[in-house]
């Protein structure tokens, strides 16, 4: 006798989750449709034309197994594997923090300082998964040096760069703790660098964030002490006029002055929910 097959409605399988998942996260009907359109190979969008449509039992399970992980409070992007930024979408998974909407405000910012530079040399520290540099390297086409300490999240920058430039000439990697192993000089430098503070670490991290990379956090006590070191050695990585665009943590518009380590702050920018939240230097000319 054939297998009777336990096929579900598209619709159902998402209202089931979305139910399921009310009392474990915030968008529970937004999450069920990204995991079962993941799961189904095709975009969100492409569900709403299925819903009546079924889904045969393997993708079913999988799908329960993506929901069952969900509700240990796993982000969406880990289960996926992806994270759209910007204009792309970018492999993500344990080794990396998952990129934040806000650190698009760096890239734009970026975009609009090199537009009329011919052939910029961009430096992205702290790089993570390389979602700033390469989201700027797309626009501008610059060549770009990716850093970290951790060799993990460069294996993680590694594939996105081979995916978004398969040909990755002007892409270098290095493992370095800030500045200690990057030689050269770039026209600008970004980093979204761990800012979170002692408090905010007994805040946020044993809650929402305990499946990210914990190296990815911790800014020190005040949050503010890998920020400052990046800013004294800075202006020695940068041309003459030279740029930094950093992301700032909770507290981190409290530590800013007028001119820094050979920089001057020329302005910050707000997030979408007001906070400061990016700061952007250049380097202050010799002769000045
Ligand atoms: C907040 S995450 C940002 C990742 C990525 N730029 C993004 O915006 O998604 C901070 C990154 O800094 C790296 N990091 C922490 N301490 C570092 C250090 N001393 N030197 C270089 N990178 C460091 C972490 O490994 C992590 O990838």
């Amino acid at each position: 006798m054939s297998e009777i097959k336990n096929c579900r409605k598209i619709a159902d399988l998402i209202s089931e989750a979305a139910n399921k998942l009310k009392d474990f996260s915030e968008t529970p009907r937004l999450d069920a449709e990204i995991l079962l359109a993941k799961v189904l190979g095709i975009d969100r969008f492409g569900l709403f034309a299925k819903t009546c449509e079924t889904a045969g039992d393997e993708k079913c399970r999988l799908f329960d197994s993506f929901v069952g992980r969900r509700i240990n409070f796993e982000p969406v992007a880990y289960i996926t594997n992806e994270k759209e930024f910007f204009e792309d979408l970018f492999f993500v998974d344990e080794r990396v923090l998952i990129p934040r909407p806000e650190s698009e405000f760096i890239v734009e910012e970026a975009v609009s300082l090199l537009k009329n530079a011919v052939k910029p040399e961009v430096l992205d520290i702290c790089c993570g998964s390389g979602c700033i540099g390469l989201s700027i390297r797309r626009v501008t086409g610059c060549s770009l040096t990716l850093s970290d300490i951790s060799g993990k999240a460069l294996e993680v920058a590694r594939i996105n760069a081979s995916r978004l430039f398969p040909n990755q000439a002007g892409i270098s990697f290095f493992q370095s703790d800030l500045f200690e192993n990057i030689t050269g000089k770039f026209d600008l430098i970004t980093a979204n660098p761990p800012y979170l503070s002692e408090s905010d670490m007994r805040e946020f991290v044993v809650k929402d964030l305990k499946f990210e990379p914990e190296n990815a956090f911790y800014g020190g006590r005040n949050g503010f002490e890998i920020t400052e070191k990046i800013i004294e050695s800075a202006g020695n990585f940068l041309k003459p006029g030279g740029f930094f665009i950093t992301e700032l943590g909770y507290e981190g518009s409290a530590f800013l002055k007028e001119t820094m380590s050979g920089l001057e702050l020329l302005k910050t920018l707000k997030d979408y929910s007001g906070m400061t939240r990016t700061a952007v230097f250049r380097k202050i000319s010799e002769n000045h």
